[in-house]
């Protein structure tokens, strides 16, 4: 790996602004890796800026793309720590897999995401909640209209010192009755672009309307909830989780899966069924279901506020953030920041 003077002269001269928002201040450093001819070539790490690319570059056209998000934590004096990171590389591959990308391996990906964390280590905000959110993505870079996979690629790292996803306490969300994120046989479980692309017009509808998000049923009969626009679903009736299974429509989430851990690790039953959206709907009315949330990366827990129809018709809790979202979001976020100690291998301390 080649660490260019640039990119250390633009560490020595960065400075963290006092507010950074989520995902907006970016590190002053990426890193940068390209395949062609069969493999990927080496590792640079550069200053942080514009890259040259033809405008036939196939991305652009056919969204030959795959992206992870993941985060490094400081608090209290300690770390950087990693949360799970090889989950993500799996999943990463998994997406290549998807969209016809060539894997990469750990070595080249953990040691992109090591490097930059080590490098940007004095610019992860402590804060609770805070941390460097750090992006790894491959795009299809062949520069010709053909519609084939391409033939050359590049797989870059940028990350961003940024504080919690959502400032406000509970989300509003809209039951999306019409468009679909995924569909089986499809590409929903890969993080790829065109997913989220696909998404955004069910997130400016809802805001028309006043809420901040959508939820995504299935796409065969529209009564199933998969996920809770870039999330995963949680349900909570008393002392009990319920979440849909992953499958070629739902995201294997890292949250997720760290969650009913923590959940049956901490005595909480958790089942994993799917969720019939007219039946939470009398469930919540009726004070069966007492919480809602959603989870990833990103946002950890964000709970819901109140469910919203078509029909103009909203479904509250009572109580949001409720004890079980509050509960799991402490543990977890203790988990990550170092506070408390989880299962083995979970937390990796960055030198
Ligand atoms: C569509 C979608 N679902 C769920 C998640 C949550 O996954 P994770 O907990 O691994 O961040 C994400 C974010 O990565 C996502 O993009």
């Amino acid at each position: 790996m080649n660490i260019t003077q640039e990119a250390r002269d633009a560490i020595s001269k960065f400075k963290l602004p006092q507010e950074v928002g989520f995902g907006q201040v970016l590190a002053p450093v990426m890193a940068s890796c390209d395949y062609e001819n069969g493999k990927w070539g080496d590792l640079e790490i550069i200053p942080y800026g514009p890259i040259k690319l033809y405008p036939t570059a196939k991305v652009f056209h056919y969204a030959q793309e795959i992206f992870e998000g993941m985060k490094a934590y400081k608090a209290d004096g300690n770390g950087p720590f990693l949360f799970r990171p090889l989950e993500n590389f799996h999943r990463f591959n998994f997406s290549a897999k998807r969209m016809a990308i060539p894997e990469i391996s750990e070595e080249v990906f953990m040691g992109a995401v090591n490097t930059i964390v080590s490098l940007c280590s004095d610019f992860i905000p402590e804060e609770a909640g805070s941390s460097l959110y750090i992006r790894p993505f491959i795009f299809a870079t062949e520069e010709n209209l053909g519609i084939k996979p391409s033939q050359k690629f590049k797989f870059m790292v940028v990350a961003s010192p940024s504080g919690t996803y959502y400032s406000a306490g509970a989300m509003s969300v809209l039951i999306q009755r019409e468009m679909v994120r995924a569909f089986p046989g499809g590409t929903g479980a890969a993080k790829t672009g065109g997913n989220y692309a696909g998404s955004l017009l069910s997130n400016v509808e809802a805001a028309k309307k006043g809420y901040m998000n959508s939820l995504w049923l299935d796409a065969k009969e529209h009564t199933y909830i998969e996920e809770l626009s870039g999330m995963n679903f949680f349900a909570v009736y008393g002392n009990e989780l319920v979440t849909p299974p992953v499958s070629d429509t739902i995201l294997d989430g890292i949250t997720r899966k760290s969650l009913i851990d923590l959940a049956e690790l901490s005595g909480i039953k958790v089942s994993v069924r799917k969720i019939n959206i007219n039946e939470l709907l009398e469930d919540i009315e009726q004070k069966r279901c007492t919480e809602a949330f959603a989870c990833g990366t990103a946002a950890i827990i964000t709970p819901i506020e109140y469910f919203g129809d078509d029909s103009g018709q909203k479904y509250s809790f009572e109580k949001a953030p409720g004890e079980m979202s509050t509960q799991l979001r402490e543990m977890l976020l203790d988990i990550q920041e170092g506070r408390r100690s989880g299962p083995e291998n979970w937390v990796i301390k960055i030198d």
